[in-house]
């Protein structure tokens, strides 16, 4: 199944993307493959695995020496071979990242082949979790195209969940979720969640994230997040929300989707 995560700047997706990597490994639900589509690349900290070569760096290298593949070698198997050296192998789960947008120059047919191997390589896993880049960007680019589970977080602020709201018609305009769509409403305090802003996203209330000092705590110290234990807060909701979603599709139903 693919979960994807975005929303505006700063509210929490690298966060929870973690968390919900996390998760699905401790359901045993893997292998799951990690795609950091951000070219501000952070999950793999976030996740605890070094972040050498993104996907980026790769196609740079590709264009730059025009696939001075060995005689006799197809373009799409340099790819193929590329593409293989930029995952990154954790504990349950594999990451790729994406690196640097797609800049000026015509890289078209190499990102075609990658966005093919990219799809096929995500056939090998049960699960597939994107962080996006912030904003909507992505959304035109059509990488989220047969994602079951978009979740756009906000945190409980007027101006984070216009934007999530403005995402999600985006969203729904260009037809890239073919399942659920909803908000995860991230940061929660004591502060009431104010109502109007929330009913005027349109979008139903999938989940709340308490505002959780272990998370930062975490960072400070430079401590992986998928680190954090099972009874800390942002863990604790990312799990009930998908005890709720997968129970709610079932398993199998969720194997399908993908
Ligand atoms: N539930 C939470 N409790 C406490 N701190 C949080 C929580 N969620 C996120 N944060 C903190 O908020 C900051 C931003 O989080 P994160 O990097 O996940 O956001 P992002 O949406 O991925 O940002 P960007 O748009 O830059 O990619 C981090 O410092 C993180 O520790
Ligand atoms: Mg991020």
């Amino acid at each position: 199944m693919y979960i994807a995560v975005s929303g505006k700047g700063g509210v929490g997706k690298s966060t929870l993307a973690a968390m919900i990597v996390r998760d699905l490994i401790r359901r045993g639900h893997k292998p799951v493959l990690a795609v950091d589509a951000d070219p501000n690349s952070t999950l793999g900290e976030k996740l605890g695995v070094g972040v050498e070569r993104t996907i980026g760096d790769l196609r740079e290298d590709a264009q730059k020496t025009k696939y001075d593949a060995p005689a006799g070698t197809p373009k799409q198997r340099g790819v193929e071979y590329a593409v293989q050296n930029a995952i990154i192998e954790g504990r349950g789960f594999d990451l790729v990242s994406m690196g640097r947008g797609e800049g000026p120059g015509c890289y078209c047919s190499i990102n075609n082949m990658l966005r093919t191997f990219l799809q096929d390589l995500a056939e090998d896993y049960r699960h597939v979790v994107i962080d996006n880049e912030a904003g909507m960007e992505h959304l035109s680019r059509r990488t989220n195209a047969r994602v079951a589970l978009m979740l756009i977080v906000s945190d409980p602020t007027p101006t984070s969940l216009q934007a999530a709201g403005r995402i999600g018609r985006l969203a729904s305009e260009l037809g890239v979720v073919q399942g659920t769509m909803g908000l995860l409403i991230n940061r929660v305090t004591d502060h009431p969640i104010p109502a109007d802003a929330v009913a005027a996203t349109g979008l139903p209330v999938l989940g709340m994230v308490p505002q959780d000092a272990g998370v930062l705590e975490y960072e400070y110290d430079s401590r992986p997040l998928i680190e954090l234990p099972d009874d800390a807060g942002a863990v604790r909701s990312v799990r009930e929300l998908l005890d709720r979603y997968l129970d709610a599709r079932g398993v199998d139903a969720c194997a399908r989707i993908a």
